[in-house]
């Protein structure tokens, strides 16, 4: 009989052995989760903080297939303490919580160092200065796999002389860019079409640069944290919750920690259950609480979650994305009322776009989005190409090869991905509901202009065959009737000329009466349209490498310190590493004195062309300001807990 040997596993061990669940199976994939784990995190940093979102995204060729991709955002930043774990421990983040946001397992963004550090050995460097730190914090560190804890390289930090806030990530990692480039490109496009409010700058490894301005000063409204619903937890979640509870009666317990429970409710629920309302939560037995759990499931009683905690877009802001970036003849809005799957709540939000820059294809075009991520892997099996599928479209007068975009955005507090890689969206029949009603919404506008357009179209050949035979008609009937004088048949014309002038104005006016309330409601847009920067001129070139170089070094500039950084907080560890290695011997400490520029470029922004072509030119190359890196070590500069041995 062979031997069978037993060991345990950490997560970081666990997720480098199964990187294809994360979405890190190739190197053309690997990229591009990469480039979309690092953008999400950084819009998620900035509405966190209400923030409008400055992202760039620069990616170099260092050779053999290695590419560094540089993120730069101007989000909250991560606290000191956190920076570490943040960054080099798998499962740990900030966004375990009943709140909208596009990260959710504390995962994608180490997923990609982690696929870094396995394809180039190099470290992940982190430049963070939280909103109001007085420190920029300048961090090196790998993730040790083994026993998933950060491995501290180098740990600097410097005086915030600028206010600066903001986090900038810079690691490689192996990649197939020329196959990915496809993918990469339409995810940027795709995150500015649902991120009107945020500025994506994007140079790509063979230094074509996209610059995409926001087109709307607005960020959507914040979703607020709330408690979980009664009908969406289980049994090891609410022995969790009565450990922590402070409260002594079921009645206050249910209130308490329970969204949407009121003091009815609860007595009512707890009748239903044969609790006592006096009951002392802490004394509940395993099968009084397993009995709890199952009634909260079939009480039916408890009102639907309430949707504070969701952040959708609005009709507002999709569709200035989808006009911003795809300059359609016609495009329908809706938002569907809140709704909810399994105790999660949900909007399911719908665009339907014709004509303009709209792609004209056999299929309907569909763009997925599932909490402001553009999702464009797996469309086959998603739930919203399933209900585009089994929709009637003749019924609507949508034809195939008709130049048709559906958009579909999904938001909750908990999509039901069906892969750690986030690419696709079960199909809970809650939420395909929800989706085919707000899809046939829109629809019915579109047939609606299709049909206007068409009756147009119609009266306008009418009255071209009018023109050509009414005077041949009318004179041969006045000479078979025998009269000299030939009626006047110009009025006849004239008049359906009018009717067709009024239905075309009805239709203009319309279309500038809405942009016209729109505009009302909003800001005034900063600059009229997206721009792929094209024919890119030197002095374009130079304001662009302005803003390249503007926050990095208003980040890392200002005087060295020789404070020491205080090291009674420690970092927060709730999970004991599984094996017993210890952490990597100290490798850097090297004293370098740090590149600084004499003078901080301003941010401006470069100048915009009105019309935007499909094909973004290569640049010459956007040269960049050379990027500084402090890397002088001070006295004393010691992290706040994993300091390497
Ligand atoms: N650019 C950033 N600015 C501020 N905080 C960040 C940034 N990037 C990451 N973080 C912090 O690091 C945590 C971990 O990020 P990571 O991408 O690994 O997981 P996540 O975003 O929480 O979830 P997911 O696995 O779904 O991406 C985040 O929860 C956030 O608190
Ligand atoms: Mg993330």
């Amino acid at each position: 009989m062979s031997k069978v040997s037993y060991k345990a596993i950490s997560a970081a061990d666990f997720f480098y052995r199964n990187r294809d669940i994360a979405g890190f199976d190739n190197p053309t994939r690997a990229i591009y989760t990469a480039v979309r784990e690092l953008v999400e995190n950084s819009l998620d940093a900035c509405e966190d903080g209400g923030i409008l979102p400055e992202i760039k995204v620069i990616m170099k060729n260092e050779g053999d297939n290695v590419y560094q991709i540089t993120v730069e955002d101007n989000g909250i930043g991560v606290p000191r303490d956190n920076i570490q774990s943040c960054f080099g421990r798998i499962l740990y983040g900030s966004k375990y919580t009943h709140r909208q946001a596009r990260g959710r397992f504390g995962l994608g963004g180490k997923m990609a160092f982690l696929y870094g550090q396995i394809t180039t050995h190099k470290p992940l460097h982190i430049i963070s200065s939280a909103v109001d730190s007085e420190w920029v914090y300048d961090v090196k560190l790998r993730i040790d796999i083994q026993t998933n804890q950060p491995e501290l390289i180098e740990w600097n930090r410097r005086k915030n002389g600028s206010g600066w806030h903001g986090t900038i990530i810079e690691f490689s990692l192996e990649g197939d860019w020329p196959r990915a480039r496809k993918q990469i490109v339409e995810y940027i496009r795709e995150t500015a079409l649902i991120t009107p409010y945020a500025t994506i700058l994007f140079v790509d490894p063979d230094g074509v640069l996209y610059y995409f301005t926001r087109s709307i000063k607005k960020l959507p409204p914040p979703p607020t944290e709330v408690q979980p619903h009664p009908v969406g937890v289980d049994v090891e979640r609410v022995t969790r919750i009565i450990g922590e509870t402070k409260t002594r009666d079921m009645v206050t317990f249910m209130r308490t920690h329970f969204h949407r429970v009121g003091p009815k409710t609860a007595q009512k629920f707890l009748k239903s259950v044969g609790i006592p309302e006096n009951t002392d939560p802490k004394s509940l037995t395993a099968t009084q609480i397993v009995e709890l759990v199952r009634k909260m499931k079939t009480f039916g009683e408890f009102l639907p979650p309430d949707a504070k905690c969701l952040s959708p877009l609005g009709e507002e802001l999709l569709k200035s994305g989808i006009e911003k970036e795809l300059k359609p003849d016609f495009v329908a809005v809706t938002q569907r009322p809140p709704s909810s799957y399994g105790g999660h709540p949900f909007i399911v939000e719908v665009g339907i776009a014709y004509g303009g820059e709209v792609p004209r294809k056999e299929n309907i075009v569909l763009y997925r989005y599932a909490n402001r991520i553009p999702l464009l892997y797996d469309e086959y099996k998603d739930v919203s190409a399933k209900v585009i599928r089994s929709i009637p479209w003749s019924r609507y007068k949508i034809k195939p090869g008709m130049p048709i975009a559906v958009f579909v955005h999904i938001v909750s507090t908990k999509l039901p991905f069906k892969t750690a890689g986030k690419e696709f969206i079960a199909d809970r029949p809650e939420i395909e509901v929800e989706i085919r009603r707000g899809i046939m919404e829109c629809a019915r506008q579109l047939m609606r202009y299709l049909q206007r357009k068409e009756r147009i179209a119609r009266e306008k050949q009418r009255i071209n065959i009018y023109e050509k035979y009414l005077p041949l008609i009318v004179r041969d009937i006045a000479a078979l009737a025998e009269q000299r004088e030939i009626p006047d048949y110009g009025k006849l014309i004239e008049k359906s000329k009018i009717l067709i002038k009024e239905a075309e104005k009805t239709e203009k006016e319309e279309a500038e009466a809405e942009e016209e309330e729109i505009l009302a409601e909003a800001e005034a847009p900063e600059v009229a349209m997206d721009q792929l920067v094209e024919n890119t001129s030197e002095e374009d070139v130079q304001k662009i490498e302005e803003i390249l170089a503007e926050r990095k070094t208003a980040a890392i500039e200002g005087p060295a310190t020789e404070e020491p950084i205080p090291t009674e907080t420690e970092m927060e560890t709730e999970e004991e590493p599984l094996t017993t290695t210890k952490p990597k011997k100290e490798t850097t400490k090297t004293a370098k004195k740090p590149k600084t520029t004499t003078k901080t470029p301003k941010r401006k922004t470069p100048k915009t062309k009105k019309k935007s072509k499909k094909k973004a030119k290569k640049t010459k190359s956007p040269r960049r300001t050379e990027q500084k890196k402090p890397t002088e070590t001070q006295e004393n500069n010691k992290p706040p807990l994993k300091s390497p041995k």
